[in-house]
Formats: C-alpha cells, sequence, structure tokens
C-alpha cells in the first residue's frame, strides 16, 4: 500500500514540474510565475481543487507519440477568492509554450461546463502559443468548443481573463468574448498574427509590444480592461474585481461590510463645479467621494478618458459608475467613449449591478473623424445598452446635459428611474452661445445685443428647472447630500423588477 501511495506522490510531482526546471527558471527568468504560482496567488490558501492531472495529448505526428507531459500544457479546477466559488484554467507555458491541443482544449471545456452547470465565474490565466501547431485541425476544433462555451457562458457567469505571456491567435479569441481582459506589463502580448508573419504579408516591421503590448492594447485598441506591472499585482487586482461581482446571473453581488456613513456630507463637493461653465473640473473627485470609504475600481482608465468607468460601493452595494470625465475633450461623447460604456452597462445589467450615471456632457463631438468612423452607430450602441437596462439606475446631472447627449445618459425618457441635478446643471439643446448665434442670427453683428441675448438664454434655460417643472429632474439636490440621496435611491430600488415583451434577442447596432 505504501508503494501505491509513493507512486502517486511521484506522478503528481511529475505532473506538477510541467516541462521541466529548466524551463521554469525560463519562465522565472522572465519575471513570470508559473501556471500553479499563479493559482497559488489568485486563489485562497489551501483552496484549489485540480482537475484532470494526469491528461495525456493523443497526437502521434511529427514525434509527438514520445513528447507527452501530464497535465498537457494547463493547470484547471476549482478554488475560492475569499471564500466564495471560481473555476479556473492557468495555461503553462514551460508545456509546448501553452499551446492548445485537442486535450488540453477538453480540460478547459470541463471547468467552463462545470462553472455554468454551478453557476460560478470562469478566470482563465492564459499564457500560451495558440493553437498546438503539431496537431492541425484537431487543435482549431478544440478552440472552437472554447469558443462556443465562452458564448454560452456569456451574461449567465461572469468570465475573466488575464493574459500573462505571449498570446496568438486561438489564444485571444476567448478572452476576447469575454468580461474582462488584463495585462501584464512588458511580458504579455496579444495578436491574432506574430510580427513575424505581419512582416511577410504586409511587409510592416514591428515590435511584439507595439503591435500586442498591454499599452497597445490599454491605450489604442481598447481591447484590455487593463494593465498591471506584473503577474502578482495582476492577480491580486483580478482578486479585488472578483469581489464586486454575483457569481453568476441569477444573484445579486455579495453584499460588503462598510465602515463609511451612507449620510456623509461633503461639503467640498459644493464647489467642486467652478464658477465658469468652461473650465474643467475632475469627476473622479465625485466619484471617490460618494463612495464607500472612496474606493473605486477602475475599467479601461488609459482609453476615451472622456467617459469614466468602473466599480464602486455604496452602503455595502455593488454599483457600476459611469461618468463624462470635463478634464478631457470637456466630456464630450464620441466613438470611443460611446463603445466603452456601452459594454460596460451592458455588462452590469447582465449582471444586476446597479448603474449609477454622472453627467456632464456638452454633446456629441463633431466633425467628419467621427462621422466617417460611424459615430452614429457608436452613440447609438450607448443609448441602446441603457434603454435597455433593467437595473436600478440613478443619474445625476452635475452641469452640462446638451442635447441629444442628455439622452443618452441615462435619462428618465430611457429608463432611469431616479434623476438628481445639482443646482449647477444646464439642461438645454446646446449651450448660450450656439443657441443664441443661431436663433439671432440678424443680430450676430451687434456684439453688445448677442450677449444680452446669450445672458437670457443662461438665464432662461441654462438650468435644471425647466426639466424639472416637466418631471425629468425628480429634485435638485445639493450637492453636499449627493452620498445620502443617492445611498437612499439605491436603497428604494432594491427590489425593482422590470419585464420585458418576449423576443429571441435584440437587434442592437453592433
Ligand atoms: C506548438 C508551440 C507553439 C504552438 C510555441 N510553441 N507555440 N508549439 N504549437 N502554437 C513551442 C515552441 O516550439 C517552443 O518549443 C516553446 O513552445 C516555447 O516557444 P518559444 O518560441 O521558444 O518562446 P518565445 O520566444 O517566448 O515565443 C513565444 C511565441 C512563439 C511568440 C508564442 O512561440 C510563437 O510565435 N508561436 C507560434 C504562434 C502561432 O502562430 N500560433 C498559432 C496561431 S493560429 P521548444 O521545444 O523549441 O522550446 C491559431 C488558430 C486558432 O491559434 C484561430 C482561431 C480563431
Amino acid at each position: 500500500m505504501r508503494d501505491i501511495l509513493e507512486q502517486l506522490e511521484e506522478r503528481r510531482a511529475q505532473a506538477r514540474l510541467g516541462g521541466g526546471q529548466k524551463r521554469i527558471d525560463i519562465q522565472h527568468a522572465k519575471g513570470k510565475l508559473t501556471a500553479r504560482e499563479r493559482l497559488e496567488v489568485l486563489l485562497d490558501e489551501g483552496s484549489f481543487e485540480e482537475f484532470d492531472m494526469y491528461v495525456l495529448h493523443r497526437a502521434t505526428d511529427f514525434g509527438m507519440a514520445s513528447h507527452k507531459i501530464a497535465g498537457d500544457g494547463v493547470v484547471t479546477g476549482w478554488g475560492t477568492i475569499n471564500g466564495r466559488l471560481v473555476y479556473v484554467f492557468s495555461q503553462d507555458f514551460t508545456v509546448l509554450g501553452g499551446s492548445l491541443s485537442e486535450t488540453h482544449a477538453q480540460k478547459i471545456c470541463k471547468i467552463m461546463d462545470m462553472a455554468v452547470k454551478n453557476g460560478a465565474p470562469i478566470i482563465g490565466l492564459n499564457d500560451s502559443g495558440g493553437a498546438r501547431i503539431q496537431e492541425g485541425v484537431a487543435s482549431l476544433a478544440g478552440y472552437a468548443e472554447v469558443f462556443k462555451r465562452n458564448v454560452d457562458a456569456s451574461g449567465v457567469v461572469p468570465q475573466i481573463s488575464l493574459i500573462m505571456g505571449p498570446c496568438a491567435g486561438g489564444a485571444v479569441y476567448s478572452p476576447a468574448m469575454t468580461d474582462f481582459i488584463f495585462m501584464v506589463r512588458d511580458s504579455s502580448y496579444m495578436f491574432v498574427t506574430g510580427p513575424d508573419v505581419v512582416k511577410t504579408v504586409t511587409n510592416e516591421i514591428v515590435s511584439a509590444e507595439e503591435l500586442g503590448g498591454a499599452r497597445t492594447h490599454t491605450q489604442k485598441s481598447s481591447v484590455a480592461d487593463g494593465a498591471f506591472e506584473n503577474d502578482v499585482e495582476a492577480l491580486e487586482g483580478v482578486r479585488k474585481l472578483f469581489d464586486y461581482l454575483p457569481l453568476n446571473n441569477r444573484q445579486k453581488p455579495p453584499l460588503r461590510p462598510f465602515y463609511d456613513d451612507p449620510q456623509r456630507i461633503d461639503k467640498k463637493l459644493d464647489t467642486l463645479v467652478p464658477d465658469s461653465a468652461t473650465k474643467p473640473y475632475d469627476m473622479k473627485e465625485l466619484i471617490v467621494t460618494l463612495a464607500d470609504e472612496g474606493d473605486f475600481f477602475e475599467i479601461q482608465t488609459e482609453f476615451a478618458k472622456n467617459i469614466i468607468i468602473g466599480l464602486i460601493r455604496i452602503e455595502g452595494q455593488t454599483v457600476g459608475v459611469v461618468g463624462n470625465q470635463p478634464m478631457v475633450l470637456a466630456g464630450c461623447l464620441d466613438i470611443d467613449s460611446s463603445r466603452k460604456a456601452a459594454r460596460f452597462v451592458r455588462f452590469c445589467d447582465a449582471f444586476n449591478i446597479p448603474l449609477l450615471t454622472l453627467v456632464d456632457v456638452p454633446g456629441f463631438l463633431p466633425g467628419t473623424a467621427q462621422e466617417y468612423g460611424g459615430v452614429i452607430k457608436h452613440g447609438a450602441k450607448l443609448l441602446f445598452a441603457y434603454a435597455q437596462a433593467s437595473v436600478p439606475m440613478v443619474t445625476l446631472i452635475t452641469r452640462k446635459a446638451y442635447g441629444g447627449a442628455y439622452d443618452v445618459m441615462a435619462s428618465k425618457h430611457i429608463g432611469a428611474d431616479i434623476n438628481y441635478a445639482w443646482p449647477t446643471a444646464e439642461i438645454a439643446v446646446m449651450g448660450a452661445k450656439g443657441a443664441t448665434e443661431i436663433l439671432y442670427r440678424s443680430e450676430l453683428g451687434d456684439a453688445e445685443k448677442i450677449a444680452g441675448r446669450t445672458r437670457d438664454y443662461e438665464i432662461n434655460f441654462a438650468n435644471p428647472f425647466k426639466a424639472a417643472e416637466r418631471g425629468f429632474i425628480d429634485e435638485v439636490i445639493m450637492p453636499h447630500s449627493s452620498r445620502r440621496r443617492i445611498a437612499r435611491a439605491f436603497a428604494a430600488l432594491r427590489s425593482k423588477r422590470v419585464e420585458g415583451p418576449w423576443r429571441k434577442h435584440d437587434t442592437m447596432p453592433l
């Protein structure tokens, strides 16, 4: 019996070595953790239960029959994060570059199926050269099985991807269909085809970093939702995000203990909006002031900075925040900011996360670049997402809410439940200057007259009361009492339920 137990220990130890000590040392030399070390950081201590440790690939071509490593390049199983269940896979780059074989795919599919059946999130730690070239179509089939499951799990359980090494081909398409992608700076790359193929096909010479590094994907392509300095920070960041999320679409996000008084008054908010309508201020100041303990998990920090998205808690309850940022492009809506916010609104709605919208928006960015780029369709994505959302929605207009952007940014008309405005709010079709120049075109030569007209317009229209008179704004609130009012609003909406008409699915402007 002792022999049998020892043999089991030996087999386990062998499997845990993956591609061997030499390759583990190379992984460490690159500043990367191994697949198993990563799981140790991600999961609660001692909580990991492994599946399929002894699985071997079945390929025989290219001398593969004699190249078998237990586990086949991916560590899979389940564990907990702060006591809550999660299914995980972690690709092992020391085994054939973490490439995906038929059996490697089967291991991932098994835990994805378990996650959906048991209503728990899936976290994938990706470090893979893509489809295992030696296996040909069998590995492509494996990828397609994973892709299909990503789609079936979308909106059912949260799916989070961490990119922790060079990921190519299929290794980027599976993450692309998950809810969040985070990268590690200077050691992770994502591309459909690597720099060598790019050079062959297009003659373009580009480094891996420029083509698909963290900077590229967080600042230019917006494929990634954030980047971290190293493996440990990335894994800890994901643990933090996980705590905001429900386990599945039938649950509410977890309530966390809070030590911050929901009735808290913040006098500094009374002077947040500057005297001049053209002067910027930082909307993040308002967000952290509203949040429990000032904690804000921002998403896509580096992309389309004219809109801010992320998660906070109010009275211990997770809230998704969307806010225009007056510091960048005056907070206007454009193609990138509309896409960024639309996706986030849909994620929150799918997972029962209430939405807080903070509005200071002068309108949509005009110009040929925007029109040629399809701002009509992209702006419509945000409008569609808000209009479709059925989670509790509270909106606060701090300053400008002009034109179509007023409608889009969670107005009462498209489904927000409680709409507040500060006394500094200006809700109108457009700003005073633009409006008077159109309405009084014949007087344009007379600067004094136009100045008077502009002043009149400001007094009459650039305030929240026209909207409040119609009930489009439920209450004009004191800035200093915003946290208290918003906390009470969300508390009153906790049991909100909305039934829509039956349909197979919508046809949103993708
Ligand atoms: C089999 C692979 C592999 C792959 C890497 N390896 N990728 N083996 N299939 N796809 C092996 C290497 O041969 C090497 O083995 C070991 O992993 C480590 O790789 P290195 O190249 O030494 O590492 P590095 O220099 O860090 O470069 C990593 C890399 C590069 C950028 C990922 O290996 C690479 O470009 N690989 C191919 C990427 C690719 O084109 N994949 C197919 C995509 S098509 P040895 O034994 O020599 O150490 C695809 C189809 C699905 O995925 C599409 C669905 C939409």
